[in-house]
């Protein structure tokens, strides 16, 4: 089968911001070569990719906005045939610790054997974003490890749960009652297969926007783009019972004071922020 490649070749500042639009535009892999600049890849069904690549233009245009002295980033497209990168990016996905308590372990490789204080979580993210490589998937961890007490198990929405991993690691740490939901049905598929392989069962898992949810929570934690959370949080302050807590993330740093705007103007009293590189999240 062919498929239309994008080669974008990237300033290392702008490689996260980048590969993250790809996956929200529904690229069915994105990998990374080098770096200084880093030469991301991503594939594309060819009758998609012309609109993709003109959208991408207008997003590096605005992040050129943001980052004026970053070189000028290329884009070029060539057709290729699926087998030649389908199982590429597996390579880039290495066993590692994630958070204080996890250490990952890629599906494939789960014969390499885990770390023995380290609660294993074993995944295979297939087309869905979540490897738990991200710098937002990450901070998310972190703070869910600081909220969720096992003692008083916290109902708890996964908005945007793509490969299910926050599901799987808000499990793991005591959660119960959780829903996970995602709009985009593949990532629903395979996040239900990784909390089963986790051995995470109870999770109430559903195609719709963050913002359609039902229910109340005493946590919920979204890791999509700013537009999404800017969307969503009236839902997400309706879904929250009181006192419960927001773990928003997918921001970059310079958004920092738009997304805090936004929590206080929709009834969030205190907003605290984690970051990592050019990545933010924040606890409501
Ligand atoms: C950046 S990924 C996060 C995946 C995973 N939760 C993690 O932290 O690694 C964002 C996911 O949100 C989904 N998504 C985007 N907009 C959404 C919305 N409005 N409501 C629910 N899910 C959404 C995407 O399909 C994608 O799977």
């Amino acid at each position: 089968m062919k498929w239309t490649e994008l080669r974008i070749e990237t300033p290392d500042r702008l490689r996260e911001a980048v590969s993250n639009y790809l996956v929200e535009q529904g690229a069915e892999g994105v990998w990374e070569e080098g770096t200084f600049p880093t030469m991301l890849r991503a594939y594309f069904p060819p009758e998609q990719a012309e609109a993709v690549q003109t959208s991408l233009v207008v997003y590096l245009g605005s992040l050129r906005e943001l980052y004026p002295r970053t070189q000028r980033v290329h884009v070029t497209a060539q057709t290729v045939v699926r087998e030649e990168w389908a199982e590429k990016w597996k390579e880039f996905f290495q066993p590692q610790a994630l958070g204080e308590q996890f250490f990952l372990i890629p599906k494939w490789r789960r014969q390499e054997g885990l770390a023995a204080d380290r609660i294993p979580i074993v995944l295979d993210p297939g087309m869905a974003f979540g490897t738990g490589l991200h710098e937002s998937t990450r901070l998310c961890v972190e703070l869910l490890e600081t909220v969720v007490n096992a003692a008083e198990p916290p109902r708890v929405l996964d908005a945007g749960t793509g490969s299910g991993i926050l599901a799987i690691v808000a499990y793991k740490l005591g959660a119960r009652a959780i829903t996970a939901v995602d709009v985009d049905p593949v990532a629903v598929e395979v996040a239900k297969e990784n909390c089963a392989e986790n051995n995470c069962p109870g999770i109430d898992f559903k195609v719709c926007s963050a913002d359609h949810v039902t229910g109340e929570f005493d946590i919920i934690v979204a890791n999509i783009l700013l537009e999404a959370h800017l969307q969503s949080l009236r839902a997400y302050r309706e879904r929250l019972r009181t006192g419960g807590k927001l773990i928003l993330s997918g921001l970059l740093v310079s958004q920092r004071e738009t997304i805090r705007a936004a929590l206080l103007a929709n009834g969030f009293l205190t907003v605290t922020f984690l970051e990592q590189g050019e990545w933010l999240s924040c606890l409501a």
